[in-house]
């Protein structure tokens, strides 16, 4: 009987891992009105007070570093979400410790009013077939089925990716493939990031990424 417990008990144990979800964030009514209760002047205030605008920008383009302009206010919403309960790992963790969600809601309305840099459209026929075609061989669906013709993101957790800092862009896409980011629901990104070659990968953000700061 105490074998029989061992082994139930280890069994459960395996189960748990392999069940620990990616994120608990769920776009239900509940999620959707805290998001829409959000302020943009609120939002302003707050990123200049909390130092957000520090690696972040004034106009949230990042100046150099990490862009959060322009994404849809859910999927912004879900990053700072996911970094509070541990879902998504990297400097932005201590940081919104002690936000609230009205916080957050703020953040992602003032976010998501600011519009992306545009992206510098290079990487050439490489970049352009992954962009618009994928690759059905090895199960690769367009990036714009997801993020949009233009890369500007669309519902819910499809980021805007135009228009984002180069080095930053390659980082998340090498974080998915290593993965040492799991915050994306049903594996959507690991799966595509981890087929992708090096190469591949500096031809999408040349193609995305907008242009360094002079
Ligand atoms: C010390 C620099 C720093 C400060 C200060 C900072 N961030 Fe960040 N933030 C980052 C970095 C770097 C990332 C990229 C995530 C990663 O991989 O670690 C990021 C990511 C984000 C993201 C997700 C962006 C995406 O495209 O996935 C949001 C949203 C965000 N930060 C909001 C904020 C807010 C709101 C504040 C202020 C409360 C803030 N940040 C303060 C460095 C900073
Ligand atoms: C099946 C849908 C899907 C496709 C196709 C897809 N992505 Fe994504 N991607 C996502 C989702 C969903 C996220 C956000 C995950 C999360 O919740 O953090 C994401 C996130 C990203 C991010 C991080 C954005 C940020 O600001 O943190 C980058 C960069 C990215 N994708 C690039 C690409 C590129 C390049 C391609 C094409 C090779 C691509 N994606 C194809 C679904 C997709």
């Amino acid at each position: 009987m105490k074998l029989l417990t061992t082994v139930l008990g280890s069994f459960l144990v395996i189960t748990a891992v392999q069940a620990e979800i990616s994120s608990n964030v769920a776009f239900d009514r509940q999620t959707r009105a805290i998001i829409e209760a959000g302020d943009v002047a609120q939002g302003k205030l707050k990123a200049a007070s909390m130092k957000c605008n520090k690696c972040h920008g004034e106009n949230g383009q990042g100046d150099d570093d990490v862009s959060v302009a322009g994404h849809p206010d859910t999927y912004i919403y879900k990053q700072l979400k996911d970094f509070k309960e541990g879902k998504r790992d990297g400097v932005m963790r201590k940081k919104v410790k002690k936000l609230t969600d009205q916080d957050m809601a703020d953040f992602s309305a003032w976010y998501a009013s600011l519009p992306f840099a545009k992206g510098l459209k290079g990487g050439g026929q490489l970049a352009i077939d992954l962009v618009y075609k994928g690759d059905p061989k090895r199960m690769l669906k367009p990036c714009s089925t997801c993020h949009g013709q233009n890369g500007e993101g669309g519902k819910y957790d499809s980021a805007a990716i135009t228009g984002q800092n180069k080095d930053a862009f390659i980082e998340m896409m090498e974080a998915f493939k290593e993965d040492d980011r799991t915050n994306d629901i049903y594996s959507r990104m690991r799966l595509i990031a981890k087929v992708l070659t090096k190469e591949e990968i500096q031809a999408l953000a040349d193609y995305y990424a907008a242009p360094e700061e002079e």
